[in-house]
């Protein structure tokens, strides 16, 4: 249970648990969170045992019901999964045909099947064969095949079914009559193994048993893991033993806990400065250069390039917008973002010369996973941007900028965000060094002036998170807002509109402010809340159009909140609220104005009783497509 909550930011609408003991296995599942099934377990306790599997789902096939939740049941065996079974439809009719009820809509008990069909055939090819009863107890026909053997052929098994099954996968199997083993494979969704001394843990982030063990070792795609307490063995597709590359996580499991803070979101708001001095910190090497965490690329390939194209999904997406304008400024090469999956499918042009930036806090999105493989097999390079170790997305990369920000456990992103843009400013200035675009100083004063950011973000929530609380509590029955800005203020009013969507369920929307004009103006009526984000006035040509904007929308009955630089009197007459951020260098400003938009929409969504962790219909880590 420990573990589970620990994951219930990857889905959250039902869970279950299958559990093996002395006398066979008991499974307990229940709709709705993590909290339902503890109370389902104290209801019917299973009996006493060491071997269990887990899962918290966030629901791809069948609706989030008790029956639809894993893991799924099939003759002897449990299974839980992650993923997406793309060819379930065709397997589905052959284990109806095999005389197989399936009591759920998902295609994991369809796998569950499968897998038992093909252990059962083993075990009659091995000699033993059972009645209707099972292998074990009174109906048995032949004594029940030795521990040892049972998990050597659910391996073979796994590794038979798995080659049949198309799409995504992290599978964990148990059965009595293997007791104290759990057999896994893996394709595309993340697994990883934990192990401790005289335990074992398998699970879809480190997050699930760090507060047990550090010791971690990655399971590759096609790989099969049989785990038990003494530790792991591990299979290719091939079925030769391979050792698996094992590491030791740096950060505590206190780091994931909430830290006095009411909600996670809360606690990761406030750790945006530590985000982005961790993100800035050792980048520079004793002759001044930026260094990357994983660079393969050689330095002649990224002088060569002459077009970047940034994929990602949702926030870390506005993070590659905020890369186009500094990528572009810095190093004079076109920047294209896209979302990952929309590249994906749309046969876009990319060569040996397009270098692919991938952002991901998670580093498992599916979609983002997708276009990094696509972007390789048309002779790209990939650089990451990811947050999480060891992640998917990092391991595939020709190049690797970690974030550093610490594990992030509120669905929604804010302190990844704050990290991803850190890390391409970063990436920015990497190139410009690389390509000769920028003198060594002159990185050097862009990397001092980043350095400031942190104390800076710091004020900032100091001296306006009470005040902007205080406005998302009175704004909390509103049903509509708009964000405006201009510039890197564009991707700034994109994500607080997708924060306000995200945490609060109100209809939010984020335009270009020289796009109002062109249509979305239509919308304002009066007392309309619109967020516009003012660039600094040592920018006349961006301020002063932005300013223009606000009168537009004001002039007909917006209530105006102003996000605008300190000092900037030019704002207070079109202003009905004005919050104040520190001056600091155009291109950095989302640092700090997206800063305010985040406290926000948790405090709107706060008022309104919601739930600013774990917000409905969504999930941390989307590993489906
Ligand atoms: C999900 C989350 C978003 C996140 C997006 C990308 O949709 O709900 O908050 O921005 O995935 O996640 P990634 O891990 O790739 O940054």
């Amino acid at each position: 249970m420990d573990g589970l909550s620990r994951l219930k930011y990857r889905g959250y609408d039902s869970s279950g648990v299958a559990l093996v003991g002395p006398g066979g296995m008991d499974v307990v599942k229940a709709a709705g969170r993590i909290e339902e099934l503890g109370t389902a377990l104290e209801a019917t306790p299973p009996a006493p045992a060491t071997t269990g599997i887990g899962h918290t789902r966030w629901a791809t096939h069948g609706r989030p019901t008790t029956n639809n939740a894993h893991p799924h049941q099939a003759g002897d065996l449990a299974v839980v999964h992650n993923g997406i079974i793309e060819n379930h439809h065709l397997l589905r009719a052959e284990v109806e045909q095999a005389g197989r009820d399936l009591v759920s809509d998902t295609d994991t008990e369809v796998v569950a099947h499968l897998l038992d069909l093909d252990l059962t055939s083993r075990l009659r090819a091995a000699g033993f064969s059972h009645s209707e009863a099972g292998w074990r107890g009174s109906g048995a026909t032949t004594p029940a095949p030795a521990p040892e053997q049972a998990a050597q052929l659910l391996v073979e098994a796994m590794r038979a079914v798995t080659a049949r099954l198309e799409g995504s996968l992290a599978l964990l199997a148990i059965t009595p009559l293997a007791p104290g083993v759990v057999v896994a494979a893996r394709r595309s969704s993340p697994l990883v193994l934990g192990l401790g001394q005289g335990e074992s843990f398998i699970g879809s982030d480190v997050a699930a048993f760090v507060s047990y063990t550090k010791q971690v070792a990655e399971i590759d795609d096609d790989q099969v893991v049989l785990l038990s307490a003494q530790g792991a063995t591990v299979w290719d597709r091939q079925g030769q033993v391979v050792t698996p590359r094992t590491w030791e996580v740096s950060w505590d499991a206190s780091a994931s806990l909430k830290g006095g803070y009411d909600t996670f979101m809360d606690k990761e708001i406030h750790e945006q400065p530590t985000a982005v001095a961790e993100t800035l910190r050792g980048r520079v090497n004793e002759l001044g250069e930026i260094t990357l965490d994983e660079m393969r690329i050689d330095a002649s390939v990224l002088r060569s390039i002459d077009k970047i194209i940034v994929v990602a999904c949702g926030t870390a997406a506005y993070a590659g917008h905020v890369a186009k304008y500094a990528i572009e400024h810095w190093c004079r090469v076109p920047v294209e973002i896209e979302l990952a999956h929309e590249f994906r499918y749309r046969d876009p042009i990319v060569s040996q010369k397009t270098l692919t930036v991938a952002i991901s806090q998670s580093g498992e999105t599916m979609d983002s996973l997708k276009a990094v493989r696509h972007a390789r097999e048309q002779g790209s390079r990939v650089l990451a941007i990811v947050n999480t170790y060891g992640s998917t997305i990092a391991r595939e990369a020709d190049a690797v900028l970690y974030t550093h920000a610490g594990p992030e456990v509120a669905v929604a992103s804010t302190k990844a965000f704050l990290a991803q843009i850190t890390a391409c400013y970063l990436l920015g200035l990497y190139l410009a060094q690389q390509r000769g675009n920028k003198w060594p100083d002159e990185v050097a004063d862009y990397l001092d002036k980043l350095a400031q950011m942190p104390a800076l973000i710091a004020r900032l929530l100091k001296e306006q998170e009470a005040r902007v609380k205080a406005l998302g509590a009175e704004l909390a029955d509103r049903s509509s807002f708009l964000f405006l800005g201009r510039h890197v203020g564009y991707p700034v009013a994109l994500e607080g509109a997708l924060k306000l969507k995200e945490l609060a369920y109100v209809h939010a929307e984020g335009f270009a402010a020289g796009e109002l004009k062109h249509g979305p103006i239509a919308l304002v009526e009066e007392g309309l809340p619109v967020f516009i984000i003012v660039p600094t006035p040592r920018r006349p040509v961006l301020h002063d159009k932005v300013v223009s904007n606000i009168q537009e929308v004001r002039a007909r009955g917006a209530r105006t909140i102003i996000i605008a630089e300190e000092g900037d009197s030019a704002v207070d007459a079109f202003a009905d609220d004005v919050i104040r951020v520190p001056p600091a260098p155009t291109l950095m400003l989302p640092l700090l104005t997206v800063v305010p938009l985040q406290v926000f929409a948790a405090a709107l969504a706060a008022a309104k009783g919601l739930d600013v962790d774990q917000p409905r219909n969504l999930a941390k880590s989307v590993t489906v497509e």
